[in-house]
């Protein structure tokens, strides 16, 4: 396996979310390790500009926009990406988002919207992508996008945490209900990363400082910093990880 620890080649991916952000990079790393990428969002121009990209690295692109949200368009969209790309082999549940309020303050609506992207939505594409490769019978890789959230208190991200802690869990029943058909299923739980998300309220002073609080190394992340664990978690090098939540968080739940 020398020198094809981390080589993707042959292998085709599905990233949701992966217009821009931390999605964009892991799609792009995905291809620079050797992927063919499927990319899921709803913003069409985005997902095609990263298609580009991706192509003129030598690798193929599939772009389809949906709301994922929308849980009977997923098995379509799974199958829609298998076709063009023939089968798929990494799923990278990215697509996420935040609405930070006081715990008093969050409506049903916001908890709802939350709820169904980061949770429910990641659940259902692991489900149909998981019934594919099931069915193709060449095992897979499953890398859910969560947060150290996931793991600590975070103040006005009551749905948030929730959320990804419940990813996190999801990520363990995953594991082990498909071992046995070799779907390894983990997850990447980054600390504050600086994307369209994040840059609300990193913008405030007070929140900036906040978010560099219990940061052992003093630096917000950039998405690249994220591309490393994902491509370690789709690749041979991890061929007896599983059930494991990955932290990239510059040391912050370490105190
Ligand atoms: N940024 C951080 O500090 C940070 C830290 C830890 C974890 N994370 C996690 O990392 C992931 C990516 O975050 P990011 O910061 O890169 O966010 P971002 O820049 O806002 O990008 C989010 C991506 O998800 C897509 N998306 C959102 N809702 C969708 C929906 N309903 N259906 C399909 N696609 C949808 C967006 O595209 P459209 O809007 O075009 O659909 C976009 O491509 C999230 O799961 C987030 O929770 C982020």
């Amino acid at each position: 396996m020398k020198g094809k620890m981390f080589d993707l080649e042959g292998k085709t991916a599905i990233v949701t979310g992966a217009g821009r952000g931390i999605g964009k990079a892991i799609a792009l790393g995905l291809a620079e390790a050797g992927a063919d990428v499927g990319l899921i969002s709803r913003t069409l121009s985005e997902l095609e500009a990263v298609a580009e990209q991706i192509e003129s690295l030598g690798r193929r692109a599939g772009a389809v926009a949906a709301d994922i949200t929308e849980t009977d368009r997923i098995e379509p969209l799974v199958e829609e990406l298998r076709e063009k790309l023939g089968g798929v082999d990494i799923l990278v549940n990215n697509a996420g988002m935040n609405i930070p309020q006081e715990a008093l303050d969050v409506t049903v609506e916001a908890w709802d919207q939350v709820m169904d992207i980061n949770l429910k939505a990641s659940f259902f594409l692991a489900q149909a992508v998981g019934r594919a490769m099931i069915a193709q019978g060449r095992g897979g890789r499953i890398i859910n996008i969560s947060s150290q959230t996931g793991s600590v208190a975070l103040i006005k991200r009551s749905a948030y945490c929730a959320s990804k802690a419940g990813l996190d869990m999801v990520t363990k029943v995953l594991a082990l209900e498909w071992a046995t058909h070799g779907i390894l299923v983990n997850g990447v739980a980054p600390t504050f990363i600086e994307t369209e998300l994040s840059k609300g309220f990193l913008a405030d002073p007070q929140f900036r400082e906040y978010a560099l609080a219990k940061n052992l190394l003093k630096k917000l992340g950039t998405p690249e910093d994220v591309v490393g664990a994902v491509i370690y978690l789709a690749a041979p090098a991890s061929s007896l990880v599983t059930g494991h939540v990955l932290m990239v968080d510059a040391g912050w739940t370490a105190h």
